[in-house]
Formats: C-alpha cells, sequence, structure tokens
C-alpha cells in the first residue's frame, strides 16, 4: 500500500513533476525506427512525458524529436514539410533542425535575426534495435546510451513492437514485477491456447517464493516455485531503470536464447506505450514467436482493448484460458492493468506475499525519486564504458535442485554469460 502522497509521487510525469524530471534523466524509447522509415519520410506525433512532440528523419536519415507547435505562432509542425534537412512550418515556412535550430524565416524581411533569438525545444535521439531513444533532461547531465545486449543484434534477431496503454505507466510495470499472476493471468487449459514459457511450471505452484534484490540497475526479481521431486523451478526477472522490465522468455535452458524487454514509458500520467523488444541471440525470431508477440492493430492500438472488453469469449474462459482473451500476453497484461483505471490509488490496496517484488520496485522508484530531489545522480545512468557493461542484467529460467540455493546459482548463470559474451 501507498498513501495518496506517495502514490501521487510516483505516477505523475508531466513537467515539472518530480517523477517526471527523474525519468527524464534518462534515455527512454520514444517511436519505432520504422514509423520514419525513410529521410524526408512524412513527420509523426509522439506524445511523451506530458509533452506534444513531432518527430521526423531528415534527409540525412537523422532524427529529430521537436515540440509539436511552431516557435512562431503555434502551428502543429506535424502538418509540416519535410524537406532538405529541416522541418518546415505550413503556415508561414519556418524551418527547424534536429537540434531545433531555426534555419529559415522566409516571411520576415531579408537581414532579420529573429531566427538567431529563438531555440525550439528539441530532444537528443538514438537508435538502435529498431527503436528510437530519446533524451529530454538537461543537455549538461545528457548520458551514454546504455549498452544492453540486444541492442547490437542484426534485425532479424529482434522483434519489436509498440502498443498504447490506456493507464498510468506504473500498473504496466507493476505488471512485469508479480511473478504469481502467470499461474492465473497467462494460464491456458489446453494445448492450442498456449503462450509462450512453460505453462506446465507456472501452474504447479501458484504461490511463488519472491525476492526483491536491490542492484545497480534496478531490481533483480527472483521468484521460485516447488515443482515437486525436490526440483524448483526458477524465474529471474529486472527491473531496469527507469521504466524497463527485463523477462525471460524461451523455456527450460538456464540462461534462455533470449529474453524479452517491456518497456512502459509514460504517454502521460494517464496512458503509456508498452515496448516489447522481443530478442533471440544465435538466430532470427520465428513466424510463431512473432504470432505471440502480435495483437496489434493500425495506429499501434490493440485490437483486443479496453473499449470492446478485450473481445473477451466466456466460453473459451471456461473451458480454455483463464481470461477468455486468447493467448496473447500482452492482452491479458493490458486487462489486468488498464482495469483499475487511469491511475490507480495504490491507497486502497490490500498487499500479500506475491506482492513482494512489486512493493521492491516501487521502493526503488521513490527512493531513486528522492535521490535526484537531493541532487544527486539517480541510479543506472551510464557515465563511462566501463559502467556501460551491462552483461549482468541477465534473465534467467531454469528447473533447479530445491537443495541449491538459488542465489549462488544465479551468479554462476551471471559469470557464464559474461565469458560466452566475451568469447563471442
Ligand atoms: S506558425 Fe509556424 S511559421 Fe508561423
Ligand atoms: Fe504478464
Amino acid at each position: 500500500m501507498l498513501s495518496r502522497e506517495e502514490n501521487d509521487l510516483i505516477t505523475r510525469v508531466g513537467p515539472g513533476s518530480p517523477m517526471g524530471a527523474l525519468m527524464r534523466r534518462y534515455w527512454i524509447p520514444a517511436l519505432l525506427s520504422q514509423e520514419i522509415p525513410e529521410p524526408d519520410c512524412p513527420p509523426v506525433r509522439v506524445r511523451l512525458l506530458g509533452e506534444d512532440l513531432v518527430a521526423f528523419r531528415d534527409s540525412m536519415g537523422r532524427v529529430g524529436l521537436l515540440a509539436e507547435h511552431c516557435s512562431h505562432r503555434g502551428t502543429s509542425l506535424f502538418y509540416g514539410r519535410n524537406e532538405e534537412c529541416g522541418l518546415r512550418c505550413i503556415y508561414h515556412g519556418w524551418k527547424y533542425d534536429i537540434e531545433g535550430r531555426v534555419l529559415e524565416t522566409p516571411a520576415e524581411p531579408a537581414g532579420s535575426t529573429l531566427k538567431d533569438k529563438v531555440r525550439h525545444t528539441a530532444y537528443p535521439c538514438r537508435e538502435a534495435a529498431g527503436v528510437v531513444f530519446a533524451y529530454m533532461g538537461p543537455q549538461e547531465r545528457l548520458p551514454l546510451l546504455p549498452n544492453y545486449e540486444w541492442m547490437t543484434l542484426p534485425q532479424a534477431h529482434l522483434y519489436v513492437t509498440k502498443s498504447i496503454q490506456d493507464c498510468n505507466y506504473l500498473q504496466g510495470l507493476e505488471g512485469e514485477s508479480d511473478s504469481s499472476h502467470l499461474s492465473f493471468l497467462h494460464r491456458a487449459f489446453t494445448e492450442t491456447k498456449r503462450g509462450g514459457g512453460d505453462p506446465d511450471m507456472y501452474g504447479k505452484d501458484g504461490a511463488p517464493k519472491l525476492e526483491g534484490v536491490e542492484t545497480d540497475f534496478g531490481v533483480r526479481m527472483i521468484s521460485c516455485r516447488n515443482a515437486g521431486d525436490g526440483v524448483t523451478y526458477l524465474r529471474v526477472s529486472n527491473f531496469v531503470m527507469p521504466c524497463h522490465g527485463f523477462v525471460p522468455t524461451g523455456g527450460l535452458k538456464g540462461n534462455p536464447e533470449g529474453y524479452t524487454i517491456h518497456s512502459h514509458v509514460p504517454v502521460d500520467d494517464e496512458h503509456a506505450l508498452r515496448f516489447n523488444i522481443f530478442f533471440r541471440r544465435n538466430r532470427p525470431v520465428s513466424e510463431e514467436e512473432k504470432q505471440l508477440e502480435g495483437g496489434i492493430g493500425p495506429g499501434h492500438i490493440k485490437v483486443r482493448n479496453i473499449h470492446n472488453d478485450y473481445l473477451q469469449d466466456r466460453e473459451e474462459q471456461k473451458h480454455e484460458t483463464f481470461t477468455g482473451m486468447g493467448k496473447q500476453f500482452l492482452i491479458h497484461d493490458s486487462c489486468a492493468t488498464e482495469s483499475m483505471g487511469p491511475i490507480y490509488d495504490r491507497s486502497k490496496e490490500h498487499l500479500g506475499a506475491g506482492d513482494i517484488t512489486a512493493i521492491a520496485v516501487r521502493k526503488f522508484l521513490l527512493k531513486s525519486v528522492r535521490t535526484l530531489d537531493m541532487g544527486k545522480e539517480p541510479p543506472h545512468i551510464m557515465r563511462t564504458p566501463q559502467q556501460n557493461d551491462l552483461r549482468h542484467v541477465a534473465c534467467i529460467v531454469a528447473n533447479i535442485d530445491a537443495s541449491l540455493d538459488p542465489k549462488t546459482y544465479i551468479q554462476e548463470v551471471i559469470a557464464e554469460t559474461k565469458q560466452k559474451t566475451i568469447q563471442a
């Protein structure tokens, strides 16, 4: 449970809010690269942290992210002309480059210096893994882009999607921090409706033993289920600052073939974007895997969404799946978190042992907000290449001997991961 004040502190992200200031210290996913596929293509609207923006790709292929409204008299630059290394407003022709410089003010007399006096809001962008990352914080605090292992994979090894979530980002993020829901929300009763992962294992023990361990990047979340016969079914996922869940996908392989990143990026206080970044280290993503990550229609709106009750089928719910909403985890998670309302009031909840990791994530976020408020650098901000060695942010899923200490096993897998990457 959080007090009303804490709930406000942790959920409000607009300009001037403490959580908004924290989020603005990180590179956050802003849009998919494919939304602006080529130089001089049409710009797209982007709303992040309560700010209306426009993204465009200039003639040199560089991405710009500008405040939507023209610095002259406010016309939307979404309608602008993307030409010759700049975005030109259609009202009086002011033209901006990706850094927000005003290149031309053609309605002004020759020799006018007006353009030199104006600097339009523009945020730096970087592309990796088919995602455009943006930094919306103070220029002098611009960090390195984190070097996660999946950022440099060939595009065929990645499958990246984006969907609009009709609720505050934290509701989605808490869903990443909650292994116990796997035994219920995502359960399927028949072969054909199974999603990814190991539903047989989730089903065996619906009350996993959870532990959240604070790390340099956020919280390592450990869940142990009693799988019978002296076996523990172990899952290790990570909350990574400021809004990412790294979740193990890909079978019982200790260190799986890859994992999935679910980023819950605030659009504003009541909406978020969920970026799903699915990757496989050593092979292309299969068509079947893409299907499981699907379910998103035009405009990044989910085909099953809160406005159509997720097309719930009560017969399916009786016989095939726990939700009656098909097999896509995205839809199950969305229903669970969006149906709480736009901003859930956490002073009304009743938490138990199944919420230990979600509580750890909240604590970490609150502590990080307060750290920044004290004028200190929050965690997981990359300043040096040494800091940016992030191979320890590993996800694990395995059946281990119940007598084994899961933390010892985790340390072994992380050491192995580092070794493998060095050899590669
Ligand atoms: S409002 Fe954009 S150029 Fe005038
Ligand atoms: Fe889930």
